[in-house]
């Protein structure tokens, strides 16, 4: 046991003993396998777009052909004579709505945009909804749409990035950290600098595409509404739809058990406020499946950015000067501008310090939350220009990353939860092979293909989000049902809370049920920022502390427990035990049937993320890749992929290793092959498929190894810290610095198609 792994006093919930489940490894640590994934491998798991109703009728949507400008004409005559038509919406027969609550503005408001959802003749995005058909099929619908015309009078659209970036303007916010940050004089510093890189980097627009396209099934009882979603954020969904339609938050129902991918794209848009409109209207049940290129029109991406990195170091390997300014497309309506300057606010140490974000207004789609938005194109120019300088300087890029380690957070002082980087690094490069590498760029060949190796620090902060909270209940079998109105995307939510809540109970897996994805489960917070995990086991905690002092308050006269107080025992083999003294136990069944219950029932609320007042905290990792660049058509292929994390503890290394792959696969994809092409001169989204947008396929992912410290985070609940979206962070550096190593062309422009490197 080293240091970091003794139990200490924890920030996060101050004043209570050290958890020592934290530290426990039995059921925790397991490599279990997903418990849905049996109901998922037969067809069981029933999806937003599966769920049955009667008299259900099917939705279309109709996009609009233009970025900015009105509707001067609507012919909807030809779809509401086609076959199976119930009913055509538009603005003219839209009922009146709130414009949605933005993400952000309120404690539980998710709205993707401020934007009023179909309620007027204007166009503020080329693929607006223009139109909704519902039909008795889906293909009724589909066709029916296909009829519809629409004229626009057309208004001049900010639709060209360079254009617009001309007129940035910085943001109030970003995620409630300032947009600029000047500590000394950083431009000086760079001047004075002995070593020097001041480089721009480009990044594209990339789009959601999660397998599952976005679906719902929603039905009006009277005033109640039922809403079946594919979401990542159940009750703020249920709150912000509560505000739109103007009804009571608890009469409306949102249930979103299995999710097939959400990156952060499965969230409130207007094709589930249109199909729940459309249901009142129609009076009946209304199932939206969104179409692939849909998709691309109503769901936001990641978006455009320009970023400059600039290094001043001294001889030795000191930074006198990082700086890390750049523009992202936006539009005055959302709120993700797209936080790439995070990394350099954390990483290293400098005697001086610039980061500046800027936003440019553009007439097109909101951008929003993509795996790791920000930090993993913010990790692709920082972590490319710190290559740079290590080049400069013939200096091993570890070493330098070693010689610039800081000792506590460079901005805000505070010392780090728990930060082994150098440890992921060290033993990263071990396993990878590193010092195989020759640091002279274009220096191995086999035939025509140059091969290459380059590495990247991976970074991602520790997020955990209020209002989540547990129900517990126990029942005199001893089985253990733990309630929450929680997110299973494929990650493996159920699974990993399942361990954690058998461990903690002192209970066998089977004896255990972690239920999900409804919002008349006790509250959940939302599953993004990778913080679902955290969140969630905090109210488990608490929760799990009410109903240990319910049970020594049952357990009275011979109990062997009687007058014991909470902290004087511990949950072992089904029951409670003394510590110290294992004789005296008695198993919860026996606790509850001596008292003459069926079942014993709590609910509490997770405390306030107080933790992250004390401590900067941040997952880390080091990418490490390996390409072949063919010298004949600059084709890239990535070889070979490690993964090494520094991300407190893992739950479960069978998932873990998943997600961490996931994201690096996802990283591929940002580095070589996807990018979103946006016509300027309309606006309009030109490769609305998987055909025309490229995901990675099998082909082009090697064999992935990942690894991790698991060291757990003394200062978060159960000393896990979220793995969902470091994996992505730094691959794109990774593999630019790899191609650079190969061939001697430094690539700063995303993604590394062949054409940039003949
Ligand atoms: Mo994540 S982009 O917060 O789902």
């Amino acid at each position: 046991m080293n240091a970091e792994q003794k139990p200490a006093p924890s920030q996060w919930q101050p004043g209570v003993t050290p958890d020592e489940v934290m530290h426990r490894h039995g059921m925790i640590g397991k490599p279990v396998s997903r418990l849905d994934g049996p109901l998922k491998v037969a067809g069981k798991a029933r999806f937003a777009a599966e769920v049955p109703y009667e008299h259900l009728a099917h939705a279309a949507l109709v996009h609009s052909s233009i970025a900015r400008g009105r509707i001067s004409e609507l012919k909807t005559e030809a779809a509401r004579a086609a076959p199976g038509v119930i009913l055509v919406l538009t603005y003219q027969n839209m009922p009146r709505l709130q414009n949605p609550p933005l993400f952000g503005s309120a404690p539980k408001a998710v709205g993707a945009s401020t934007l009023p959802v179909m309620q007027n003749e204007h166009i503020t995005w080329n693929g607006q909804p223009v139109a909704l058909v519902l039909a008795e099929t889906h293909e009724q619908a589909e066709y029916a749409a296909s009829l519809i015309e629409v004229r626009y009078d057309v208004l001049p659209a900010k639709t060209d990035f360079d254009a617009a970036k001309r007129q940035a303007r910085a943001p109030d916010t970003i995620l409630g950290e300032p947009p600029a940050i000047e500590i000394g004089d950083a431009e000086a510093n760079l001047q004075a600098a002995a070593f020097k890189v001041d480089a721009t980097y480009r990044t594209p627009r990339y789009n959601h595409n999660a397998i599952e396209l976005h679906a719902a099934t929603v039905a009006w009882q009277g005033d109640e509404l039922t809403v079946h979603d594919a979401t990542q954020m159940l009750n703020g969904t249920a709150w912000t739809i509560a505000q739109l339609f103007g009804i009571d938050e608890k009469n409306v129902r949102v249930l979103s058990p299995y999710v097939g991918g959400g990156f952060g794209g499965k969230a409130l848009w207007d094709h589930q406020i249109l199909a729940i409109a459309a249901a009142r209207l129609a009076q009946r049940p209304v199932r939206i499946v969104l179409s692939r290129a849909s998709v691309f029109r109503i769901v936001g991406g990641r978006t455009t950015t320009e970023q400059r990195v600039a290094l001043g170091a001294t001889q030795d390997g000191q930074l006198t000067a990082l700086i890390h300014t750049g523009v992202a497309a936006m539009t005055p309506y959302n709120a993700c501008p797209e936080q790439f300057s995070f990394p350099a606010r954390h990483l290293y140490a400098t005697q001086a310090l610039k980061v500046a974000q800027q936003v440019a207004d553009m007439d097109m789609m909101v951008n929003t939350f993509m795996r790791a938005p920000g930090e993993s194109i913010g990790t692709f120019a920082l972590e490319s220009a710190i290559d740079e300088l290590a080049g400069q300087m013939q200096l091993c890029p570890i070493e330098l990353r070693r010689r610039i380690e800081p000792s506590k957070d460079p901005v805000s002082g505070l010392p780090f939860s728990s930060r082994h980087l150098l440890e992921a690094y060290q033993r990263g490069a071990e396993r990878f092979g590193w010092d195989q590498r020759n640091p002279v760029p274009r220096s191995r060949r086999d035939g025509e293909w140059l091969i290459g190796m380059g590495v990247a620090t991976a970074t991602y902060p520790y997020y955990r989000m209020p209002g989540a909270a547990a129900r517990i209940k126990l029942t005199n079998d001893g089985h253990l049902t733990v309630s929450i109105a929680a997110h299973e995307m494929g990650m493996g939510t159920a699974t990993a809370q399942s361990q954690h809540v058998a461990e903690r109970f002192g209970l066998p897996l089977e004896q255990v049920t972690f239920e999900l994805g409804d919002t008349t489960l006790a509250a959940g917070s939302l599953a993004g920022g990778s913080s679902q995990t955290a969140s969630i086991a905090a109210a488990v905690i608490a929760a799990g502390e009410q109903l240990i002092d319910q049970l020594l308050m049952l357990a009275t006269g011979d109990s062997p427990l009687a007058g014991f107080k909470r902290d004087q025992v511990e949950a072992i083999n089904g029951g409670l035990a003394v510590r110290g003294d294992t004789t005296r136990a008695e198993t919860y069944a026996a606790i509850l049937q001596r008292a003459g219950r069926t079942a014993l029932q709590c609910e509490a609320p997770a405390p306030e993320p107080a933790e992250l007042q004390h401590y900067s905290m941040h997952s880390f990792g080091a990418q490490f890749c390996e390409v072949k660049v063919s010298a004949i058509t600059g084709e890239v292929r990535v070889t070979r992929f490690l993964g090494s994390f520094d991300t407190g503890r893992i739950l479960n290394p069978k998932t873990a290793a998943s997600q961490f792959r996931g994201g690096i696969v996802m990283g591929i994809g940002l580095a070589l092959t996807e990018a979103t092409e946006f016509d300027p001169r309309s606006g309009r989204i030109m490769n609305p498929s998987l055909a025309e947008y490229h995901v990675p396929v099998h082909l082009d992912v090697p064999e992935i190894d990942v690894m991790w410290t698991d060291i757990a985070d003394p200062h978060s609940p159960i000393g896990a810290r979220g793995i969902g979206e470091i994996g992505i962070t730094g691959v794109g550096a990774a593999i630019a610095n790899a191609v650079y190593n190969a061939t001697g062309k430094r690539i700063r422009d995303l993604p590394i198609t062949l054409d940039k490197l003949l």
